[in-house]
This record gives structure tokens, C-alpha cells and sequence, in this order.
């Protein structure tokens, strides 16, 4: 492959195959191969409309044995049945998405970035109302499709920190909204508070509960963490997408002594943490160097924010190391695909 694997972004790159299935009369069909981009539908289908959308993010990494492995893809199916749900969509039954999953990346194995190159392959399943409808109702047909592409980091900067803008003005997500779920309209409400993050200099948005603004939600696209006393602490929230990737980081920091607590983060606290992260598929953990609340006028500053803090490093190490198969899979989180 003629593709500079050491300078990925975080971009749509053309790969050799997608898979499709379509919902319709209560049947999933047998999976398609397409080597199409675009997908033809009807101008009145749901998602386009009503937002009847959900999607995942998960990677596929060639391990140091020159295997591909898949990361705990399970837990993606999973997700998407709980959003499927949460907004009335047809359902992808987990060993269907798995499938998807696994063959996409078989088909498009040339894609899949080499060991040691902080690269690897994004996967993108995507679930979606095709069926037409004008009122305000669940289609009766549904497409679900799997793509790919090879990443480098999400935020620019990969293992280094970046500074995050505290966001007062702008909630993604209501307190019994859609949330919890990996669906469309939240990432539409949230694009206006990202895009003026960046242009304020900042990685991204770190929203606050949307009820009273007293507790951290997330951070753009991917949980927070902090770490204080050896204790790992992240946000318990019901607007919050539950992350792959913080579920991981939480048993191995169990597993390294830590204790882990799972609770309402009062804003204040981070003041009194060592170090804070930001944790997901694509961003992996991304080390937060400051924390600026604009409107409050309040600067959170950890360690020396040219560089990760131990901790945070260590936990990215052994993620990233399972991942890679640099350490030993002791958790049977990976799945080789031959
Ligand atoms: N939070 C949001 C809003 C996300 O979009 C993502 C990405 O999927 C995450 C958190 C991280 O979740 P995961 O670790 O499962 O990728
Ligand atoms: C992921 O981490 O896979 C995500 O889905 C984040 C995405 C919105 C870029």
C-alpha cells in the first residue's frame, strides 16, 4: 500500500470494500459486498429526516506478530442494539455486526496499518432508517453498513496533552435525552461548542451536566478520567456515551491497585487531580494538559503539560500494548482474525 502510515490524520480515506445489509419485512438480508461509496436511498427515509441513526467506531490493529486483532467488538454490537432501541430502529443482532465487523476488515486487509506505526484501521458500522415516512414515525426498512479506513490519532497531537475549553453555553445532550446512546443528534448538537473549541485553540469541548452544570459529562467524542490518591475516577452520568475504552481502563486500572470510582465529578475537583485524560476508540487516551472554564475565568493546570503524567502513561502502555499484543491479552479482550 502507497499510503504514509506514519502521517495519518483522522480522515475519510477510499477503501476497496464496504459490507450492507437491509432490514425489510422483519428479515435481515444476506450480507452484500459493494465497492460503491454512495449509498441510494429515498429522499424521504428516516434518518435524513428524523435523525433514526446510529453508528460505532472501533480499530483493528496488526499486532507484533503481524496478526490482526479486533478490540472487545462485541461491546460495539452491543451499543448499537442499545441505541437501536433507544431510538426504535431494527436491531443488528450482535453475531450479524460481528460478522460485518470481521469481514470488512478481512476484505480490506491491505488497509490495515503496520505494527509500530501508532496507526491502525477505523471501523465505522453505521445503522440507518431508510424506509420513507413524512410523519414523525419509525421507518419499516433499515440499512445497516460497515466501511473502513486507516487513522493515525484523532487529536493532533497524539500521546501529548491538549487544552481543553470548559463548555457553559451549549449542552450535547439532555439529562433524558439520547445521551447514553451513539447516536447522530448528539454529535449534530455538539458541533457548534467543538468547532468554537477549535477555534479558540482548544482539542475540544468539555460539557457539564445539562441539569445543573455542577458535574463533568465528557469531552467531545471521548469520557474524562482523573486520577488523584491512586484512585481512577470517571463520571458517572446518564448522558454520557458508556465508553469501550474507560470500561477497559477502569479493570486495568483495577488491575494495576488503583481503586476506581465511578461517580458525579463535581467541576471544582479538578483542581484536585494529578493528572486527567480523555479516553476513546479514537482517541485512545489523550492526556489533557489544561482545563480552561472561560466564563469562570479558572485555568486547571497538571504537571508538566508538555508530557503525560505516569499514570495516565502507564494505562495508555498497557491498553495500547494489549491492543498491539506487546502485552499479553490476559483479559480475552482481542479477537485474531485469520
Ligand atoms: N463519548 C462519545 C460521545 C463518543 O463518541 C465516544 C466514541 O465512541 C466515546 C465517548 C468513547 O467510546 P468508546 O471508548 O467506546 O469508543
Ligand atoms: C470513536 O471514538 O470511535 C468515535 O466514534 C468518535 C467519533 C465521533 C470520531
Amino acid at each position: 500500500m502507497d499510503l504514509d502510515w506514519k502521517n495519518l490524520g483522522f480522515n475519510i480515506i477510499k477503501t476497496d470494500y464496504n459490507v450492507r445489509t437491509v432490514f425489510r419485512n422483519g428479515t435481515w438480508s444476506e450480507l452484500e459486498v459493494s465497492s460503491d461509496e454512495y449509498l441510494p436511498i429515498h429522499m424521504g427515509a428516516t434518518c435524513l429526516h428524523y435523525g433514526q441513526e446510529s453508528f460505532e467506531g472501533l480499530k483493528a490493529y496488526t499486532g507484533a506478530d503481524g496478526k490482526i486483532r479486533l478490540f472487545r467488538h462485541r461491546e460495539n454490537a452491543r451499543r448499537m442494539i442499545r441505541s437501536a432501541r433507544g431510538i426504535l430502529m431494527a436491531e443488528v443482532p450482535e453475531e450479524l455486526f460481528m460478522e460485518a465487523v470481521e469481514k470488512v476488515v478481512l476484505l480490506n486487509k491491505k488497509y490495515v496499518p503496520p505494527y509500530g506505526l501508532g496507526a491502525s484501521l477505523y471501523i465505522r458500522p453505521l445503522l440507518i432508517g431508510t424506509g420513507a415516512e413524512v410523519g414523525v414515525r419509525p421507518a419499516s426498512e433499515y440499512t445497516f453498513l460497515v466501511f473502513v479506513m486507516p487513522v493515525g490519532p484523532y487529536f493532533k497531537t497524539g500521546f501529548k496533552p491538549v487544552d481543553m475549553m470548559i463548555c457553559r453555553d451549549h449542552d450535547r445532550a439532555a439529562p433524558q435525552g439520547t445521551g447514553h446512546l451513539k447516536v447522530g443528534g448528539n454529535y449534530a448538537a455538539s458541533m457548534s461548542s467543538i468547532s468554537e473549541a477549535h477555534q479558540k485553540g482548544y482539542a475540544t469541548a468539555m460539557y457539564l451536566d445539562a441539569r445543573e452544570k455542577k458535574y463533568i459529562d465528557e469531552c467531545g467524542p471521548a469520557n474524562f478520567f482523573g486520577i488523584k490518591d491512586n484512585t481512577y475516577v470517571t463520571p458517572k452520568s446518564q448522558s454520557i456515551l458508556p465508553s469501550i475504552t474507560n470500561k477497559s481502563l477502569q479493570v486495568l486500572a483495577e488491575s494495576m491497585g488503583m481503586n476506581v470510582e465511578i461517580r458525579p465529578v463535581p467541576v471544582e475537583e479538578l483542581a484536585e487531580f494529578d493528572e486527567v485524560g480523555a479516553c476513546g476508540t479514537a482517541a485512545v487516551i489523550t492526556p489533557i494538559g489544561k482545563v480552561v472554564d472561560v466564563e469562570k475565568d479558572i485555568t486547571y493546570t497538571y504537571g508538566d503539560t508538555a508530557k503525560a503524567g505516569p499514570i495516565t502513561t502507564k494505562l495508555y502502555e498497557t491498553l495500547v500494548g494489549i491492543q498491539n499484543r506487546d502485552i499479553e491479552d490476559s483479559f480475552a479482550w482481542t479477537k485474531i482474525l485469520d
